[in-house]
């Protein structure tokens, strides 16, 4: 079965680590290979110079009061293939013997160290194992005399394996360090990207204007941030051109609607003695208001996606208009309950005309979506610098699949259409976007069952 490993998420945690475990997996290789070489490479020096020692000339005739001195300085030869550490220890050992295997000279650690070894009879060179150390061990014939020389191999063993073992603490240190530097470069390469997408997180449909600059970057990322220009580039001619079509479309129908209002109530002014003319009329100016109340909303729309929707920061209190819209329930349904509950004063700074028509469309959904008879409340209560202002009705409440799309264009909930409520599903849109152009936010809120909550939020002023 396939081994599901964890697949590392971060591009940049990814690259960090596979170029330290590449050039950590290249530098144990030649450890490896360096720590082989050096122990094999020892060994044959060591028996080089012990073969060496032994053919050469110094042993030859040597009167006996002399070999004490020549086995200082045999000891002293192979001292350095010692550990520094180390004291004065035994490197090499010297014993002398005559033809009857009698001692003419021992070494006075010799009984010590190979006192009760085999000696080697034959020729070339041996190890021997002596009080628990490793020994290289070759014999020579002057004459009657036979002489064995015996070097510490254990000795050197240790002074290589002190220099690996600190190459190995290096290499440790050279990871965490290797570690470190590709996690700092894959971090400065990833620079130009984190950048790229802090401006695509910045990027609101009025700010399509916006460019990244690539002069500071790399090539290969220089090419890339062009790539992305030019694309918004496309993106937002493109909705310009979009918002300039609907808003120029919105403008142009506006005046011929005017007009055709105009001769529609002049024309219903005169029909007085006709009723089914009356009735006709009035059914038409209906149409025509409906569509001129469209009309609006579109251009305003288009306005507030091209950024267009200048918000003046006039002071201006919402109270007089709730209390407004208030009494129109009044009017329009007597048997309507409605609760207020508001403070004396709702201070806040914008357009009031734009404001008065958020609330406007909040107020007549509540009318013409909640339940028939069923009660309206409006609350508005400070909170920090916001004014929540509440907009609620009673309601079978608004299915899931609504909820979140109540705020699309033209988008109108089943039941809008089945009860044929007047509406074209633009309010909300427009709504939110009138908010969210003073600064504040519009939101269908969480409510108890039984009811549809939607709250307005505006900076207080
Ligand atoms: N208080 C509410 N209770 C239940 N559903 C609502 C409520 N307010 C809005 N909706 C749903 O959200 C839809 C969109 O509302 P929106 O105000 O955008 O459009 P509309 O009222 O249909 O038309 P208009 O453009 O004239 O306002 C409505 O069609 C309705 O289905
Ligand atoms: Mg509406």
């Amino acid at each position: 079965m396939k081994a599901h490993w964890p697949r590392l998420r971060s591009f940049r945690l990814r690259i960090a680590l596979g170029s330290t475990l590449t050039a950590l997996a290249a530098i144990v290789l030649l450890y490896a290979m360096a720590s082989y070489t050096i122990i094999h490479r020892r060994a044959d020096i060591i028996d080089r110079m012990l073969s060496a020692h032994l053919a050469g000339p110094g042993f030859q005739a040597t009167p006996l009061s002399l070999w004490p001195a020549t086995d200082a300085q045999l000891n002293a030869s192979f001292s350095g293939f010692a550990p520094a550490a180390s004291g004065p220890e035994t490197y090499a050992l010297l014993l002398v013997e005559d033809a009857g295997s009698k001692p003419l000279y021992r070494s006075p650690a010799w009984q010590h160290w190979l006192g009760g070894a085999e000696l080697p009879r034959g020729p070339g060179l041996h190890t021997v194992e002596g009080a628990g150390q490793s020994w290289r061990i070759g014999r020579t014939e002057h004459g009657s005399v036979t002489i064995w020389v015996a070097v510490n191999r254990s000795l050197s063993d240790a002074q290589v394996r002190a220099s690996l073992t600190r190459f190995a603490a290096a290499i440790g240190v050279l990871a965490v360090a290797m570690g470190a530097l590709a996690w700092y470069l894959a971090g400065r390469a990833m620079r130009p990207v984190e950048h790229l997408t802090g401006v695509m997180v910045g990027l609101t449909a009025s700010e399509l204007d916006q460019r990244v600059s690539a002069a500071e970057e790399d090539l290969e990322f220089a090419q890339m941030i062009s790539v992305y220009n030019a694309m918004l580039e496309r993106l937002q001619r493109s909705f310009l051109q979009s918002a300039r079509f609907s808003g120029d479309a919105a403008h142009e129908l506006r005046t011929p609607l005017t007009i055709l209002q105009g001769e529609l109530e002049r024309s219903f002014a005169r029909a007085g003695a006709d009723p089914v003319l009356e009735e006709s009329l009035a059914n038409m100016l209906d149409e025509v208001r409906r569509l001129d109340s469209i009309v609006r909303k579109l251009l305003l729309l288009a306005r507030a996606d091209a950024g267009q929707l200048a918000i003046p920061p006039c002071p201006l209190d919402l109270r007089p208009t709730l209390d407004e819209l208030a009494e129109d329930i009044g009017l329009l349904d007597a048997e309507r309950p409605v609760r207020l509950n508001l403070p004396e004063q709702i201070a806040v700074r914008g357009d009031a005309d734009l404001l008065r028509q958020v609330l406007q469309n909040l107020v007549s959904n509540a009318v013409k979506y909640g339940l028939p008879g069923g009660w309206i409340a409006l609350s508005v209560r400070r909170q920090g610098e916001q004014w929540r202002i509440d907009v609620a009705n009673a309601s079978h409440g608004i299915a899931p699949e609504h909820r979140h799309r109540l705020f699309d264009r033209f988008y109108r909930a089943d039941h809008a259409h089945q009860r044929r409520v007047d509406g074209v599903g633009l309010g909300l849109s427009l709504a939110r976007d009138i908010a969210v152009a003073h600064g504040g936010s519009l939101a269908l809120a969480d409510a108890e069952p039984g009811q549809v909550r939607f709250r307005l939020s505006l900076p207080a002023a």
